[in-house]
């Protein structure tokens, strides 16, 4: 697996440093699609500076969640994706796309899963008074934030400043997703 699409809803820390990666060779992959469902995202910015093929949509203009996923399945197949990786992407992932990429989405979460599930999971674990925080790399299914986990890492926070946890979260995100996708690709093509 070596072509892969990024889907992100918001700022695209996470997609620029997948893409960065991809660039210095650092991941022996090519980012071939990035998909938003914000108009206004920030990451949509970042995808137009590295020249990353686009595909933006508002769910509000289509009629139901099967239908802008038949589209999104679409561009998918149009720009041979083989692993799709949410980064940062709000929005559970429907039937259809499920159906067609089975076991071919993974996610990023910033918690140790299967605790803090949902959009605000540094907070919930800040607020909840963790001292062990960290990230999830997971399979998609159904479920919210569910799936097979792949890949954890944690550390521990004994501060109480909820941006510098962020930050050592985001820290701790990147070098994760990218040693993660490296060796699916890899254990892939060792098949
Ligand atoms: C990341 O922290 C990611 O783990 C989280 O959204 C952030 C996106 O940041 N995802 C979830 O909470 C999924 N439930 P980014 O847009 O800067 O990559």
């Amino acid at each position: 697996m070596r072509r892969l699409a990024v889907f992100a809803s918001g700022n695209g820390t996470n997609f620029e440093a997948i893409v960065a990666a991809c660039e210095q060779k650092v991941l022996d992959a090519e980012v071939v699609l990035m998909v938003c469902d914000k108009p206004n995202a920030y990451v949509v910015e970042r995808a137009k500076a590295h020249g990353t093929p686009s595909f933006i949509f508002s769910p509000k203009s289509y009629a139901s969640k099967a239908d802008f996923e038949h589209e999104i399945i679409q561009k998918l197949n149009e720009a041979g994706v083989e692993l799709v990786c949410l980064a940062g992407y709000m929005r559970l992932i429907g039937d259809t796309l499920l159906e067609a990429y089975e076991g071919r989405i993974i996610n990023i979460h910033p918690s140790l899963l299967p605790a803090f599930k949902g959009a605000h999971a540094i907070e919930d674990a800040f607020n909840y008074g963790v001292k062990v925080f960290g990230v999830t790399i997971h399979y998609v299914n159904a479920a919210l934030d569910g799936g097979k986990i792949i890949a954890q890492r944690a550390f521990e926070y004994h501060g109480n400043d909820v941006e510098e946890l962020e930050s050592m979260v985001h820290a701790t995100e990147y070098p994760l997703y990218i040693d993660t996708i490296q060796k699916l690709i890899t254990s892939d093509s060792d098949k």
